[in-house]
Order: structure tokens, then sequence, then C-alpha cells
């Protein structure tokens, strides 16, 4: 991939302009730096009215081959993944390219053996160890399409993913340790596996060695099964089309949506990413906290880093334990080169001050990085001057799962940073900002809803087996776009702040959540008649989540009722979605047509009570004052 590596500000122009002006010969050359076993025929086809995509047609590759086997013959002995425990005490693991090859060959022999083939889906349900790598590449490795869940999520929340996906095997393992937690993964998949007659492999990985119950002919224990299989599994050959993962993320309406990736579009925009953002060099380690169950860690902690050949730093804790200091001791033990986190992480980190950052060496550190949600400049500063000192370009990146990869953000030290800006797109990736009527601002200066009018390689292909919504969802809402969900800045000099959502999905903590879905869960509490869930500002997590719920017989609600619905709603979706706020009204600000005022509840949400607007057509105009009054701080 040399030719594609952008080191000056002026070669990041001459690829804009190339791409602009002829996209298929530039996105030709890219690909052109990886392995393919048969060459494409076509580099692009598109159709945005259908969204019917497809790049490098004809072409037949596989990633795996792309991530692993390239690197053999000389970069054999080279780390390919560094882990991290949750406890520090616990010995670190050092995988080297070869040893990634023969583990990812068993693994993938395993689930031959299973039964598991090219087309098949495969949930995995782990916490971060290096089983969870293995796996994944496991999957890409036979053709087997993975759908990664993130460990936090419930075991109702996973079997609807499990079913809607129509998996046919779970990869676990028996317990996972995340800071001072502990959780039975094992038993939460048999709760989920309960409502899932479709699912016939369960593969268990050691982890915590606690006992678990083992369903005769249905689940096996990884490591028993690993020594009935050789370590040498042929990559299968994969169309370029075809699909390489299924990653479910919410949306504003209904349930979460299951985004499918393309095996050769993801191949070449993540690695052409990952090296021109971060500007990844050899011998540098590269150090992304995302959880792989996010797109964040299948992009680039995993698949773009290991396509450049990269070190990987994968860490199963969390950043506060057992003390506010752990991510900086990471950073020094592993000589940390390139860190990559989101705000929210920044933001805790912060209030506890410099000191857990003075007592460590970040002297290795070249490159951050950060990405999820809008970084305020009061984080940025701090990121830049106390962990950066100041000599650290920041790479605030901004993506979707949606988009596969990073969108808009700077190349490090190659072109301009600006405090809180994600800044300019990247070559091949052409913004435009839309007023509400579709109509482009065309001006250099300009606020509005953030869309794109062109393909790019890694761009969503489809929501599993409902492709009219993925139609209607991103290119249905401004015909010739494919439209983001968020609203943005745009400076005189083309460099782009998000501004947020301007949908009904809140991001807390860097997670995204649909309010929709949230209410669902609420809503399953027998005491509930309804609710109306928003997002308000907060100091730490970006966004809170605040619930008004209308209770049945006019209860008034108290704190046990509020513990209980709390209860409800780490039951259906999990811990990440429970309100920070519950505040129980007698009922909502509907319009006559019973639709509710959500703009209402934000600002009362948000404090912001001087300002209600206009409440004219509400069916009762007394209810603002008294949710204000019963305002939750
Ligand atoms: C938000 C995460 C501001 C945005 C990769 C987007 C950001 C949503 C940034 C996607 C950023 C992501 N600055 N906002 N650098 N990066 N977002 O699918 O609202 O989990 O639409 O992908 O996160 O979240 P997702």
């Amino acid at each position: 991939m040399s030719k594609a590596w952008i080191r000056t500000a002026e070669a990041y122009e001459a690829a804009c302009a190339l791409a602009a002006d002829n996209p298929k010969a530039f996105w030709a050359e890219i690909a052109a730096g990886f392995t393919w076993q048969e060459n494409w025929e076509h580099v692009l086809e598109w159709d945005f009215q259908h969204h019917d995509v497809s790049w490098f047609r004809g072409g037949k590759l596989n990633i795996t081959e792309n991530c692993i086997d390239r690197h053999l013959a000389d970069k054999g002995d080279t780390t390919a993944i560094i882990w991290e425990g949750n406890d520090p005490r616990e010995q670190p693991e050092h995988i080297s390219y070869k040893e990634l090859h023969s583990r990812v060959g068993r693994y993938a022999n395993v689930l031959k053996r299973q039964g598991v083939g090219k087309g098949d889906r495969v949930c995995l349900y782990m916490p971060m160890i290096p089983d969870l790598a293995i796996a994944v590449l496991a999957c890409a490795r036979i053709g087997a399409i993975h759908s990664v869940v993130f460990a936090g999520f419930s075991a109702r929340s996973l079997a609807d993913r499990i079913n809607d996906a129509g998996a046919v095997a779970v990869l676990c393992s028996d317990g996972m340790y995340r800071g001072d937690k502990e959780l039975a993964v094992k038993a939460v998949v048999d709760e989920a596996l309960e409502e899932c007659p479709g699912v016939n492999t369960v593969l268990v990985s050691k982890r915590t060695q606690w006992p678990v119950e083992m369903q005769v002919g249905r689940d096996h224990w990884y490591y028993e099964e690993a020594l009935h299989v050789g370590d040498d599994c042929p990559a299968e050959p994969m169309e370029s089309e075809d699909p390489l993962f299924i990653l479910y993320t919410s949306g504003s309406t209904g349930k979460p949506k299951g985004v499918v990736h393309s095996c050769g579009g993801y191949m070449v925009y993540t690695g052409y990413t990952f090296r021109n953002v971060f500007q990844y060099e050899s011998g540098d380690v590269f150090f992304c906290t995302a959880d792989i169950g996010w797109i964040t860690g299948h992009s680039y902690l995993l698949y773009g880093a290991l396509l450049n050949g990269a070190t990987t730093l994968m860490f199963e804790g969390v950043p506060t334990w057992p003390g506010p200091g752990r991510l900086w001791q990471i950073v020094d033990k592993y000589r940390v080169t390139h860190l990559y986190t989101a705000p929210t992480a920044i933001r805790a980190l912060m209030t506890f001050g410099e000191d857990p950052v003075l007592s460590h060496n970040l002297h290795s550190l070249k490159v951050l990085g950060t990405v999820g949600e809008p970084i305020n400049e009061e984080a940025w500063q701090w990121y830049h001057t106390h962990i950066g000192k100041g000599r650290c370009p920041i790479v605030d990146t901004w993506w979707q799962t949606e988009t596969g990869g990073i969108m808009i953000s700077g190349m490090a030290g190659v072109t301009d940073q600006k405090p809180a800006h994600a800044g300019l797109p990247l070559p091949g990736i052409l913004p435009v900002l839309l007023s509400p009527d579709g109509q482009e601002l065309t001006e250099p200066e300009a606020e509005g809803l953030l869309a794109i009018r062109f393909p790019w390689p890694s761009m969503i292909r489809t929501t599993f087996g409902d492709h009219q919504r993925c139609v209607d969802t991103y290119f249905k809402p401004f015909p010739g776009y494919y439209f983001t969900g968020d609203g943005a800045r745009r400076d005189a000099k083309g460099m782009y702040r998000i501004i947020g959502r301007v949908d009904d999905v809140i991001n807390v903590s860097g997670h995204r959540l649909g309010t929709a879905e949230i209410e669902n869960a609420i809503n399953h509490h027998p005491q509930v008649a309804e609710s109306a869930v928003v997002g308000y500002p907060h100091d730490i997590k970006g966004q809170g989540i605040y619930a008004y719920v209308i209770l049945k017989d006019g209860d008034a609600g108290d704190e046990n009722l509020r513990g209980t619905i709390l209860e409800t709603v780490t039951e259906h979706i999990g811990k990440i979605a429970r309100p920070d706020k519950v505040q129980f009204v007698p009922g909502l600000p509907k319009t006559r047509s019973g639709k509710i005022m959500r703009r209402i509840l934000r600002k009362i949400a948000e404090g912001e009570t001087e300002q209600l607007g206009d409440t004219s057509t509400l069916l009762d105009p007394g209810i603002t004052a008294l949710l204000i009054q019963g305002k939750i701080e």
C-alpha cells in the first residue's frame, strides 16, 4: 500500500483531486495494493435510489490473507496482538503474526468441524480476550459472517440479535472480568438460547474457570475441540461483495439494525484509512480502547491495524481500574505510540487531575485519536496538553457503524487540526450540508444536515434481512444522498465540526442508543402506562438519558419503583441503557393528533424552560408547567 500512503499536505490535496475527478482510477490504485485471488471486473457500480452499490465486483479475496498471511514472510515474528488482561498482575500475551496464523487456522478448522461454513452467521459474545479476535478472524477465514454482540448487552438483546441474523453458532466464554465486575457470560448465553432454536453449536473459551452448564450435543469447550484439528486452514475465496460481517446498531425507530459490510470494499477502506489517518509506521504500537463489540474495535483495533501489519493492543479492562492511572500505565508499559479513545474516557480521566498521568512515562506517544461523539474543547485541550504534551497531533475521527471507516478527520501531522473539529473529509469522501428541505448549502461557511453524495468502498451494503429498511433510513430522506443522521457546521476552510444527532438517537458515553428502544424496554414494566425518553447534556457521558414515565392508575411513583424500572431496562437491553433520571409525570405534551412533542421534553430535560417555543398546538398546554415543576436535577 506504499503508493497510497499520504505523507504531506500536498499529497493529500492531490489525492482529493484525483479521487474527485476519477474515483474509479483512484480506488483501483489503492485496491491494487492488497492481495486479490482474482482481479475485479468493475471498480464501482452504484445507484443510491435503491441502494445498489458494488465495489470491485468480480474480484476474489480473503481479508485474513491480507491481515495475516501476507505479513508472514517479513513480519512473521513481529507481534500482531498484545493482550493486556483486566488485572495488571496477570501475564500479558504477545501474539506474533506467525502464531496468529496458526491460532486463527485452528479456530477456523474447529468451526468447519462443527459444520459451520461459508455464508453461515456466527454470533460472538465474549470479553476482550485473544479468542475474541481469533474467532472473528476464523469466521472471516472460512467465509462465515460474524456478528459480534458487545458482552454488556442482556440475554434478551443477545437473543434478538441471534434470531435476526439467523445465527447457527454462538462463540462465548465461561465468564468475564471487567474492572471490579464479573459476569457469567455462558449463563447469559444459555438464557438467550432458550429463545433461539436455530443455534446448534456453542463453543466456550475458558477465561474465568467458573463451572458452567454444558448442553450435550450443542455446547463444547473450545480447547477440547481444538485438539482434534490442525492449524492450517486455507482461506476461503470470497467475492468482493460477499458479506464479511453484521454489526447491530441502534436507529431512531424500531429494533436495532444489522448493518452489513462486504469483504472487498471494507478491506480496502479500513486498510487505507488506518495508515493515513494515524500515520502508522513500522514498529509503532497502536492502542485502541474500544471493545471489539463496536465498529471502532472491528475496523481499527482489528482489521485496519492487521491489514497494515501493525502491532495492536487489546485491553480487557477499563481505564479507571484498579486506579485512574491504568491507561497511562499501559501506555508506559508497552511504549504505546498511538492512543485512540473516546471523549467520554478523556472527560472521566480528567476528573482525577494530572497526578495519575505524571507518574507514568508517556514519551512513546506520537498520535492521539478520538472517536464516537463530539469532543468538547476543554477535553481536547486537556488531552493535547497533558497526554500529548503539546507535541502529538490529535485526530478527531468522525464516522459511523454504517460508514465502516473514518470519513472526516485530520491525518496526523499531515493536515491541519482545530480543537473540537473533525476537520477535512478524507480523499474520496464527498460530504455536503443540507437544509431541512434537502438543498445543498453551497457557501463555504454553513450549518446543516450532514450527508454524503458519492459512494465509498466501506459503505453499508444493506440492513440484514430487510433491504428496504436500509433504503428508507439512509437514502430516502434526501434522494441522491446517504444521510448520516448528524448535524454539522463547516468553517471557511472547509473543516467540519460535528454537532450531534438530529434524530432520536442518543449518544451515551460514545454508545448509540435509540430513544424508542429504551421507551420500549421501560414500557415492559407492569406499572408503566407510557414513557418518553430524551437525551440531555452530561458532563462525562456527553449525553445522559432522561425518562418521563406515566404510571398506570395514576400512581405517583417512588424510589423503589424507579429502581425496578432501571432493572427492567437492564434486563431488556443492558446496563448501558439505564436512564440517569426518571421523572414520574401525570401526562406528556402531545399534539391534538397524539404526537409527543419531544422538542419540549428535551428543553425541559436540558433546563432551558424559558425557551419552550410554541406550545399552542398542545392538547393540554398546562402539562408543561407540571413537568417543569417536577424536573429531576
Ligand atoms: C457520533 C462510531 C462527533 C455521530 C464510530 C455518529 C461523532 C455516531 C464522532 C456514530 C466524532 C462518531 N465527532 N461525533 N469524531 N464520531 N460520532 O455508529 O453522532 O457507534 O453519527 O460509530 O457517533 O456512532 P457509531
